[in-house]
């Protein structure tokens, strides 16, 4: 068994993206966070994704909106920075408010500027295999992993659990697609899906994405496959200051042993979400340049 580094292949590419940056001679790319609520996730992951822009050099700003900002509110809000010629990002954190329609949210975001790459036009693009796509980030995250470690994906069968638009969805989707690393057969499960473990045992490499801590078990995994957690779950430790800790969707002490390949959580696909945002934010201010938009 061997960890796959998110951590040490998230930096690699970050410290590609600065020197990016810094060879942009006027303007800098600026993504804006839109955050609604105060999740403590929610709030950990923004801050997060503050942290690391200002690592590489991308500018950001921050609108935080209580949680009974209307959705038209939203909307108007989202439409300012779809104007703006200085924000060449806009990201929405999720979860939203119950009272507020994800996707309308989501779908509102210029396609120009969707460096979550969540909106109707970007998944789109993505089913039709256009490189030039906001590909969402958790999912390039992944592909960037297996495409940094060697992993060749073509003719695998992957697995993959959950059916996300965020995750399960497009992360599909990429691996169907013909480039590298992709052309793997690829089978959607889910809360729907009888007898799961028929399914997941027949995957080269299993990706788990549905929010259930420590889901996945050793009955589940066949020796040698490879193991993608996409699973950040807080659960209660009084040992721990901060009275919780992470884990993924797999049990990983049970399953770790019989894989060729697994990523750990923390530490695994988590910081390679990160990364992609960034350099989806670098490319949406290239997309910017060309399109004749920045000041
Ligand atoms: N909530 C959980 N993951 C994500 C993500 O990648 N982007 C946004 N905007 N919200 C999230």
């Amino acid at each position: 068994m061997e960890l796959i580094d998110g951590n040490a292949i998230a930096n690699d590419l970050l410290k590609e993206l600065s020197k990016k940056v810094e060879s942009f001679e006027n303007q800098k790319p600026c993504v804006a966070f839109v955050r609604v609520g105060q999740d403590p996730a929610s709030v950990s992951y923004v801050r997060k994704k503050e942290n690391t822009a200002a690592k590489v050099g991308i500018e950001s700003r921050l609108l935080i909106f209580a949680e009974t900002i209307t959705e038209d509110q939203l909307l108007r809000e989202i439409s300012l920075l779809n104007e703006d010629y200085g924000v060449h990002g806009i990201l929405v954190q999720a979860p939203l408010p119950p009272h507020m329609d994800e996707r309308k949210i989501f779908n509102h975001v210029s396609p120009l500027k969707d460096v979550d790459g969540f909106n109707a036009t970007n998944l789109g693009l993505l089913c039709q295999e256009n490189q030039d796509a906001f590909a969402s980030c958790t999912p390039a995250g992944i592909l960037e992993l297996l495409k940094r470690t060697e992993v060749d994906t073509t003719g695998k069968h992957v697995v993959v659990l959950g059916r996300s638009l965020i995750v399960g969805k497009p992360v599909g989707m990429l691996l169907l697609q013909k480039n590298r690393p992709g052309n793997a057969t690829v089978t959607y499960c889910h809360s729907g899906t009888p007898d799961l473990a028929n399914h997941t045992l027949q995957a080269d490499i299993l990706i788990a994405a549905i929010g259930k801590p420590l889901f996945v078990d050793r009955s589940m995994v066949k020796q040698g496959a490879i193991v993608i957690d996409v699973g950040i779950n807080r659960i209660p430790d009084n040992t721990r200051k901060s009275g919780f800790r992470l884990v993924g969707d797999v049990n990983f002490e049970e399953v770790a042993p019989l894989t060729s390949l697994i990523t750990p959580v923390p530490g695994g696909v988590g910081p390679m979400t990160v990364a992609m945002l960034m350099r989806n934010t670098v490319k949406a201010y290239e997309k910017s340049l060309q399109a004749g938009m920045a000041l």
